[in-house]
């Protein structure tokens, strides 16, 4: 009998969790969803388990005392000297570090990127190593040049074989090495092709073992998809240090670098930028920017003091509730959560006397920015009634507080820094929970109105 050919051993991997399994199924049994697994050819010498007693008898490794680990390793950080990127990074590049920037395709990833480059060339003398597997040389050279990155450190390399780029990270020995994208990198330990979960994942491993025994901080570009998960495994999102996204909605020039994940740092701090014909300007003073185009005395129209991450942040929110001719009332909401949206129009229902359940609520978040924090609510609140009496409100007054369901007005965090954000661009009253305005805020020019509930809200606004 001819002897068979050995067969080639496959697995299934799930493109939404990383699950792998030798069956396909129809759906992942990990993450529960539909359609998921794609066949992959497993590498020879993967996945294969090593026996113990051989690593005893050789050299077993001796782990040391927690006391022991000195932190000086820490302290050396490479700044990129964007201090936006810096702040979401907790001060700048760890030696060593694995970290993910994710975006929607033509966000401004590869911009931020050479702009970083250019950053960090100040902090170091190393050449810092760009292997981009989307554009030519001369394609990522012409951006660079326009966004004027001019350091002869910064080095192009354009190639998609991990190999190849790692073999030229061992020669040039980077301070930085930096893959744009990871979706089309493609090592020769696997047949499957670039972007694959297979291929993602296994590029991303070796390029952390190159990370963490080189030193080398070094940033993986992701693409994400439009349901917003990074494309490929979510285990590449285990894997990495630091998972950083930036973000912006269609249309709007504005970017936002939020860290998702941080090991070396807080994932509260946010990076505001816009995208200009010379590449990314940094914001520093993101309110201004914001309310730049605030129409005055316009019904519906409020402002509110957001704290994104550990910043104050002004923001206006619009409100329009208009008659329905579907029969039943519904939520549009560009920027605030639409369940949110629903609980604070059955509130203004049952606890101001309005009759807006049946009607079109639509509500925007000027500037493409996206609230997520419950001390908007009383804006939100205020500008829906805001809209329904066409009466505007004033335009000096900033309104802060979250919305109980029994009308109540809630206490919130960090009321100094947004009055004080609130009072430096030229706000004089401040509509505040009753209970924040026991606490001393002074030095603060703005006068404060303590708001117990919806009603005082109502009484207080369209007197
Ligand atoms: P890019 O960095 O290539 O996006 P990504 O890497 O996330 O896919 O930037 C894409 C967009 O940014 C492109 O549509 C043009 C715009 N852009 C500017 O407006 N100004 C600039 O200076 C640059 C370089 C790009
Ligand atoms: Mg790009």
């Amino acid at each position: 009998m001819a002897k068979l050919a050995k067969k080639k051993r496959s697995l299934f991997s799930c493109t939404s969790c990383g699950h792998s399994q030798v069956k396909w199924t129809g759906k992942c049994p990990t993450c529960n969803e539909w359609d998921s697994l794609v066949e992959e050819e497993q590498a020879p010498g993967l996945g294969k388990g090593v026996s113990t007693p051989s690593l005893v008898k050789n050299d077993a490794p001796l782990p040391i005392s927690i006391v022991e680990v000195c932190e000086e390793q820490i302290d050396e950080r490479f700044l990129t000297h964007l201090p936006e990127v810096d702040r979401v990074l907790g001060g700048g590049f760890v030696p060593g570090s694995l970290v993910l920037l994710g975006g929607e395709p033509g966000i401004g990833k590869s911009t931020l990127l050479s702009q970083l480059l250019q950053g960090v060339s100040k902090s170091t003398e190393s050449p810092l190593l760009y292997a981009s597997g989307e554009e030519s040389t001369t394609q990522a050279g012409l951006r660079a040049k326009r966004v004027g990155v001019v350091s002869p450190q910064v080095h192009l390399l354009a190639e998609t074989n991990i190999e190849k780029i790692l073999a030229a990270a061992h020669h040039s020995k980077p301070a930085l090495l930096a893959i744009d994208s990871i979706q089309t990198m493609h090592t020769d330990r696997l047949d499957s092709i670039p972007g694959s979960v297979g291929q993602v994942r296994e590029c991303a491993s070796m390029l952390m073992s190159f990370a963490k025994s080189n030193n080398v901080p070094t940033l993986l570009i992701g693409h994400v998809t439009k349901e917003g998960s990074l494309a490929g495994p979510k285990t590449l999102e285990h894997l990495v240090d630091t998972v950083l996204h930036f973000e912006g909605e269609g249309g709007s020039s504005f970017r936002l670098l939020r860290a998702i994940k941080n090991r070396f740092g807080s994932t509260q701090e946010i990076g505001v930028f816009e995208m200009r014909s010379t590449g990314l300007q940094e914001v520093k003073n993101p309110s201004e920017l914001f309310l730049a185009e605030r129409p005055i005395q316009a019904p519906g129209s409020v402002v509110v003091a957001s704290a994104e991450g550990n910043r104050p942040i002004l923001v206006e929110i619009q409100a329009l509730v208009a008659s329905s001719n579907a029969g039943f009332g519904r939520r549009t909401s560009n920027g605030f959560d639409n369940n949110r949206l629903s609980l604070l129009i059955a509130v203004l229902e049952r606890h101001g006397g309005f009759d807006i359940l049946g009607q079109d609520v639509f509500l925007n978040v000027a500037g493409g920015l996206k609230l997520s924090e419950p001390a908007t609510d009383l804006g939100v609140l205020l500008a829906l009634a805001s809209s329904v009496k066409r009466s505007p409100i004033d335009p000096h007054t900033i309104v802060i507080g979250e919305v109980g369901l029994a009308g109540e007005i809630r206490a919130v965090n960090m009321v100094e820094a947004r009055i004080g954000e609130a009072a430096k661009l030229g706000f004089k009253t401040c509509l505040l929970p009753t209970a924040n305005c026991k606490q001393k805020i002074s030095g603060i020019d703005i006068k404060t109105v303590p708001i117990k509930n919806v009603q005082a809200l109502l009484e207080h606004a369209f007197k």
